[in-house]
C-alpha cells in the first residue's frame, strides 16, 4: 500500500480543462468510458446499446472542447475482447449512438482489440497519441486500470481531467474527506473476495457498515450460522472472521432472510420458480438465501434514514428476479428519500436505482464500479496519478472547491 495516499483535497494537483493550452484548431484525444451494456443482435443484426448513460455522461466534456475549436477524437474500450479482433466487440453501435449525440466527435475502434492497451505497451501509447496536441481523461470508470490509454498519454502531452472525471473525483472523493456524520455505507453484491479491501478501508471511515447480498453469507458462516446452499466464498471466511472481530460494533449483518427452496431457480422477469420462506440467520439445509428479510429491511432503512452521508454499492438481493427485489427496493427508496449526501456506484446498483426511477433522489450516481471501490480503498487511482504527472499539471496542488 506504499503508493496509496490521501490527497489534501480530491482535485489537488489534477490538471483540469482550464489548464489546457489554447485549443483552437488543435487535435484533442479524449479517453472516455463507453463500455456500455450491449444486447446481442438477433439474426446477424448488430448488437444494441441497452443503456447509454456513460455516453451521455461524457457529453459536457466533448461539447466544452468542441466549443473551443478543438477537433475532438474519443477513444474507449468495450468489453473484454482479450487483445484480438472480435466482431462482438466492434465499436460501431457505440459510434452510431455517439454520432447522434455529438456529431462532430469521432470515435476510434475499441482500444482492447489491440493487446497493447491492456499491456500498457509504450509503442501502443505512441501510436495512440500520434498527431494529437492534447489529451483528456474523462473515463473515471476505467481510471483504476493501468492501461495504455489511461496512464500513457499524460507523460507525453498537455493533459487534463474532463468534467465527468472531475465531478466523480469531487463527489466520490468527498466521502474520503470529513464526510458529515453519521456516515453509513451499504455494501452488497455477490462476491466478498472483490470487496474485502474496500470493506477494510470503509471501516476506517464509516460509523456503520451494512452488509447485504450474496456476500453476507460468507460473514454469516464466519459467525457460525448455517447458510444452506447460499453463495459462500470459503477462501475468505477467515478474513470475514477477522473483520468481525475488530469491527463487530460497526458491522450490521442481516438478521433475517428470504430463502428459496431446494430446486428453485432465480430468473429474470417471471422466469424463476420455487417456494420461498422467511427465516432468521440460519438457512435450512438445501435452501439458498436470496434477499434480506423484512426485519433487516426495517433496520437498514432506519440506519440509512438517520445518516448524513451514505455510500451504496451492490444490491442486497437477487433483484433481477422481482420476487427478490424487495430488499434492494427498500434500501434504494430509503436512500433516495433521505436527506443525506448520497453516492451510489456499481453497474448493478445503478441499474437497480434507475429501474426504480429513483436516480434523481440520489446526490450522485457514479459511472464507476471497480473504479469507485478502488478510489475509496486507496484514496487515489492510477489514471489520476498519471494526470498529476502531466507537463501542465498545477505544481502546488489545487484546493477542492
Ligand atoms: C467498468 O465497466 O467497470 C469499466 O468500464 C472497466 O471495465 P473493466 O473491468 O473491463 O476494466
Amino acid at each position: 500500500m506504499s503508493e496509496d495516499h490521501d490527497l489534501c483535497g480530491p482535485l489537488s494537483g489534477l490538471p483540469l480543462l482550464e489548464d489546457l493550452p489554447p485549443l483552437e484548431g488543435r487535435r484533442v484525444l479524449v479517453r472516455v468510458d463507453f463500455n456500455v451494456p450491449l444486447e446481442p443482435g438477433r439474426e446477424g443484426s448488430p448488437p444494441r446499446i441497452e443503456d447509454d448513460f456513460r455516453i451521455r455522461a461524457a457529453l459536457p466534456t466533448l461539447e466544452w472542447l468542441s466549443a473551443r475549436g478543438a477537433a475532438v477524437t474519443a477513444c474507449t474500450h468495450l468489453g473484454r475482447p482479450k487483445g484480438k479482433p472480435d466482431p462482438r466487440y466492434d465499436i460501431e453501435p457505440v459510434r452510431a449512438r455517439l454520432a447522434e449525440l455529438a456529431p462532430n466527435v469521432s470515435l476510434l475502434q475499441n482500444l482492447r482489440l489491440d493487446a497493447g492497451e491492456e499491456a500498457n505497451d509504450p509503442a501502443f501509447v505512441d501510436r495512440l497519441v500520434d498527431g494529437f496536441d492534447a489529451y483528456v481523461n474523462d473515463a473515471f470508470a476505467s481510471a483504476h486500470r493501468v492501461h495504455a490509454s489511461i496512464v500513457g498519454p499524460p507523460y507525453r502531452m498537455p493533459s487534463a481531467a474532463g468534467r465527468l472525471l472531475q465531478r466523480e473525483v469531487e463527489m466520490v472523493g468527498s466521502l474520503l474527506h470529513s464526510p458529515p456524520r453519521p456516515f453509513v455505507a451499504l455494501v452488497g453484491g455477490s462476491k466478498v473476495a472483490d470487496k474485502l479491501g474496500v470493506l477494510r478501508a470503509l471501516l476506517q471511515r464509516v460509523d456503520r457498515l451494512l452488509i447485504g447480498g450474496g456476500m453476507a453469507f460468507t460473514f454469516l458462516e464466519a459467525q457460525g450460522h448455517q447458510v444452506g446452499r447460499s453463495i459462500v466464498d470459503r477462501d475468505d471466511l477467515q478474513s470475514c472472521q477477522e473483520l468481525l472481530a475488530v469491527a463487530a460494533d460497526q458491522i450490521t449483518l442481516p438478521s433475517d432472510l428470504v430463502v428459496l427452496a431446494p430446486g428453485g431457480t432465480v430468473g429474470v422477469g417471471d422466469a424463476g420458480n420455487g417456494a420461498l420462506a422467511i427465516v432468521g440467520t440460519d438457512v435450512p439445509e438445501g435452501w439458498s438465501g436470496v434477499d434480506i428479510g423484512p426485519e433487516t429491511r426495517r433496520s437498514f432503512v432506519e440506519l440509512l434514514g438517520g445518516a448524513k452521508t451514505v455510500f451504496w454499492n451492490g444490491p442486497v438481493g437477487a433483484f433481477e428476479d422481482p420476487r427478490f427485489a424487495g430488499g434492494t427496493e427498500a434500501v434504494a427508496q430509503a436512500i433516495a428519500s433521505g436527506t443525506a449526501f448520497s453516492v451510489v456506484g456499481g453497474g448493478d446498483t445503478t441499474a437497480a436505482i434507475d429501474a426504480l426511477g429513483l436516480a434523481d433522489g440520489v446526490t450522485f450516481v457514479s459511472t464507476g464500479g471497480g473504479a469507485c471501490l478502488d478510489f475509496l480503498e486507496h484514496g487515489d487511482l492510477p489514471g489520476l496519478r498519471a494526470l498529476r504527472a502531466a507537463p501542465n499539471a498545477p505544481e502546488h496542488g489545487r484546493v477542492a472547491a
